[in-house]
């Protein structure tokens, strides 16, 4: 029985090792967890307020290619003809969505017969009347749909975007 108590010895150091361990991994973590009562890191994204253009540029159903909310950024803003929720003018009816598909990447393509968004790489749909919701693909995410304000001279500008934006891990980096 020299093996086996042997083998309850090495088990017990093993044992009480790994306690050793365990402490000093919470003792590290005790020391960098935030003080209570300290102010969180703030999560919240600060987009800049960008003029993309005026009312007097649109035509319905013909999109009009701007950036947002830098120039890396190809969108387009859309004067569907009809208030949708999200819509932002003195119709309801004017949207803005990023043309980089939220899959892997590719430019998107308006349709006009369904008011669709589509992608050629693997053939995604977004619908632009309901703040670019998937229809069909295989994205994690709908499309990102500006935030858009019309002031009284018909500037229409976005500030901010309601999805992550394709190959970024923040809006604005
Ligand atoms: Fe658009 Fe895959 S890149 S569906």
């Amino acid at each position: 029985m020299k093996g086996c108590d042997l083998m309850v010895e090495v088990g017990r150091r093993r044992f009480l090792g790994g306690l050793g361990v365990a402490a000093a991994g919470a003792a590290a973590s005790a020391a960098t967890a935030p003080q209570a009562g300290a102010a969180p890191a703030p999560a919240l994204v600060e987009y800049p307020s960008h003029h993309l253009a005026n009312l007097s540029q649109l035509k319905t159903d013909e999109p009009l290619a701007v950036a947002y909310p830098d120039k890396d950024a190809p969108g387009v803003l859309i004067k569907l003809g009809t208030r949708v929720p999200g819509g932002a003018g003195p119709d309801g009816d004017v949207v803005g969505y990023s043309t980089v598909c939220p899959h892997k990447g590719f430019p998107l393509a308006y349709l006009k017969e369904d008011r669709t968004l589509n992608c050629p790489g693997h053939y995604g749909r977004y619908d632009c009347e309901k703040g670019g919701q998937q229809i069909w693909g295989h994205a994690t995410q709908n499309l990102a749909q500006y935030a858009l304000r019309v002031d009284a001279k018909g500037d229409i500008w976005a500030e901010g975007v309601d999805e992550l934006l394709y190959g970024r891990l923040n809006n604005v980096l």
